[in-house]
């Protein structure tokens, strides 16, 4: 009888760990997860815009700068405000002589504008 309480005792114990544990996993892949969304936002800006745009500074290169975006309010070459919409639209059809990246795919889209945002 004691040993069967000692047994029922210790496999609660165990549970109990193997939840923990779990939770902890859990609560780390969503950490990564915007890790990397952030560091997927960097690359793509990396390869694909800091060519023309300078992203620590306002004074542009072939594109404008992109430094303080988001303070800025408005988009330096529209006007437009400064939002998830208005960037992604740039993306898929952008204003003046910027190439599309309307082909890039929806996750990179994102992860860049979400980029851009912190800048
Ligand atoms: C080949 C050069 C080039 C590349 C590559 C490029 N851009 Fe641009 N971008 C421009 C130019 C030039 C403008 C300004 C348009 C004009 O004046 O004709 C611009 C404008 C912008 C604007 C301001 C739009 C507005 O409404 O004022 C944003 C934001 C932007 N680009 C983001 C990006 C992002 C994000 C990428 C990468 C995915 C990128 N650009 C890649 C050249 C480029």
């Amino acid at each position: 009888m004691r040993t069967t309480a000692l047994r029922n005792a210790s496999l609660i114990t165990a549970g109990l760990m193997a939840i923990m544990v779990l939770t902890f996993a859990w609560h780390r892949s969503e950490a990564d997860t915007s890790e990397d969304i952030s560091s997927l936002g960097a690359e793509i800006f990396n390869s694909r815009c800091a060519g023309c745009h300078p992203r620590d500074s306002v004074q542009g290169g072939f594109g404008p700068g992109l430094k303080n975006l988001a303070a800025r309010g408005t988009l330096p070459v529209s006007d437009r405000p400064v939002n998830e919409a208005n960037l992604l639209r740039q993306l898929n059809e952008p204003v003046g002589v910027m190439p599309s990246f309307k082909d890039m795919d929806a996750k990179s889209k994102s992860a860049v504008v979400d980029y851009l945002l912190k800048l």
